[in-house]
């Protein structure tokens, strides 16, 4: 596995593996990697020549007061991840080879943000999409590797691409769980052992609300269990439960045959703040 820290190298390796016809599947990430990341790994392993992993703690996505100084980072164990998992080019760049100069123009995310994450993070999906858009012109992937633990990035960057005309492929990698139910995320260090216990409830929330809203066709019921599971049984602080149709994040009142919605919550504990989804079909 080669490492690659500046962009210019990367893009000529890119170029010259696509040159010998070689397909590249990118899987973008901030480190810290764990068996979600993993996933999307081997998935892009299994279908592509070449594997190109990226690992960049974005400035640009992070609010005033979020984590970015605190945002974990165990580069070593990284790259013996990424290496045992066949990755082929780990590209890890600097912030400053990222954001070098002056920047003259941002993309702005319109629509699908003024809900769920993007309501309550103002800013965090044009630094997403802006991140992503300069790792796709870096890296060049045919493929690009999301997991929809972040249904929402999934659905912005599903609109980046339709609306760049981006020629790569975006592929959706369901959620991986911890045994007990609870999403994993590099942020899960942070619960401390009381919330660790209490933390499966977030999924087991999910799933009863799912279930309501089928039986009873009516968001505010099923938001209402939602609320009420997590508040009898965490001591977290609810940011949001919504109940949206997917991927285009709009208010529903049910869901019809054919069609997709979202149920999405995010719960606040006392240095993590945790979010997890389901997506169904009727
Ligand atoms: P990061 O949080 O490191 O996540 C990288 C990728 O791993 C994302 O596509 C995310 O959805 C996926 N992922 C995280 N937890 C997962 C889980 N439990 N199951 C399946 N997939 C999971 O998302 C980002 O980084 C950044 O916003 C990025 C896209 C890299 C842009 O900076």
């Amino acid at each position: 596995m080669n490492i690659i820290n500046k962009v210019a190298d990367m893009q000529k390796i890119s170029k010259h593996e696509k040159q010998q016809e070689k397909t590249i599947g990118f899987v973008p990430t901030m480190g810290y990697l764990h068996e979600g990341h993993q996933q999307l790994i081997k998935k892009a392993r299994a279908s592509n020549d070449i594997v190109v992993l990226s690992i960049f703690v974005n400035p640009l996505q992070f609010g005033p007061n979020e984590d970015f100084e605190a945002y974990p980072r165990n580069m070593e164990r990284d790259e013996e991840i990424a290496h045992s998992l066949g990755v082929d080019y780990l590209f890890y760049p600097t912030i400053t080879e990222m954001y070098n100069g002056e920047r003259t123009t941002i993309i702005k995310v319109q629509k699908r943000v003024d809900v769920l994450c993007g309501k309550h993070r103002p800013g965090h999906f044009d630094g997403v999409a802006t991140v992503v858009m300069k790792l796709f012109q870096i890296v060049m992937p045919d493929s690009a590797y999301f997991g929809m633990k972040d249904a929402q990035q999934v659905a912005v960057i599903e609109g980046l691409i339709n609306d760049y005309h981006l020629q790569v492929e975006l592929i959706r990698v369901d959620t991986i769980r911890e045994e007990d139910g609870l999403a994993k995320s590099s942020r899960n260090v942070y619960l401390n052992d009381k919330e660790r216990l209490e933390a499966p409830y977030i999924y087991r929330a999910l799933t009863s609300g799912k279930e309501k809203f089928l039986q009873e066709m009516s968001v505010s019921n099923a938001k209402d269990q939602i609320f009420n599971f997590l508040s009898k049984n965490t001591s977290g602080e609810i940011e949001y439960i919504e109940v949206l149709s997917y991927p285009a994040l709009e208010p529903i009142s049910s869901v019809k045959p054919g069609e997709t919605a979202i149920i999405a919550l995010a719960l606040k504990f006392s240095k993590a703040r945790l979010i997890d989804n389901i997506v169904f079909s009727y």
